[in-house]
């Protein structure tokens, strides 16, 4: 099976406050870009990759990215924006499934990647990666200008969505083409595929697959990438 993978890495990283766009931040030696690149291309189902980068992206042409075969595709105003270029270009009968996962993510692990993608396979319908929530929630209610409780939630059916995101090409493509066209918000892959009314698999991955966000995330990717690799 050969699968195409798509990067979304046309943000700008607002949350980071800092001038150069968060992918383009070092992680031990090297770009956040080029980690999430490697690790998605490095594996061996993975046989094509896009990447979604701004139009005017001054940084990516000074990023040593060794992995040979992948396209640039412009980026677009949201995500979901950036992630559909990408699945427009995308010969569904060449690559029946697509991997989609955030450039902000440089931590995730080969065999996460791989225990999605066969539990995917088997159970025949698209999937993400996702972990547990292990705080107590709460359902959050505005009154009388004061933030009030309004509610407990059941943490045992609330997951934390990561990437990567894994689904049939040809119908991720229509239903983020058919959920924005009804205006509906689309935040993950996952959000487009269950406005479609289709299953979405949540297979557990590691909890230090996080998104770089905020500047403090950088530290704890800095621990989590030495823990990975002692
Ligand atoms: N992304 C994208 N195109 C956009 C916005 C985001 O390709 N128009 C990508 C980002 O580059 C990132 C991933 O989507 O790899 C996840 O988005 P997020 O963490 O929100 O990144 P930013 O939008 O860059 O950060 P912020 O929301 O803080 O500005
Ligand atoms: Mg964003």
């Amino acid at each position: 099976l050969a699968i195409a993978a798509v990067i979304p890495a046309a943000g700008v990283g607002k949350r980071m406050q800092v001038a150069v766009p968060k992918q383009y931040l070092p992680l031990n030696g090297k770009t956040i870009l080029e980690h999430s690149v490697q690790r998605i291309s490095q594996h061996p189902l993975v046989a094509a990759l896009w990447l979604a980068l701004d139009k005017t992206d001054p940084y990516f042409a000074g990023t040593p990215l060794v992995n040979g075969a992948l396209q640039r595709v412009d980026g677009g105003s949201e995500r979901v924006h950036s992630v559909l270029n990408a699945l427009q270009l995308i010969d569904a009968t060449a690559y029946p499934w697509v991997l989609v996962h955030d450039a902000a993510r440089p931590l995730v692990r080969q065999a996460d990647i791989t225990n999605l993608i066969n539990g995917c396979l088997q159970a025949g319908y698209g999937g993400i990666l996702a972990s547990p929530v292990r705080d107590t929630m709460k359902r959050g209610q505005a009154t009388a200008g004061r933030n009030l409780v309004a509610e407990t939630v059941e943490r045992e059916q609330l997951w934390h969505a990561l990437t990567p995101q894994f689904f049939p090409t040809q119908q991720l493509r229509e239903a983020i083409a058919q959920a924005l066209a009804a205006g509906v918000t689309i935040t993950d892959e996952a959000s487009a595929m269950e406005w479609a009314g289709q299953p979405v698999l949540l297979v557990e991955g590691q909890a230090d697959n996080i998104k770089i966000t905020r500047p403090a995330d950088l530290t704890l990717a800095a621990y989590f990438f030495e823990q990975q690799h002692l």
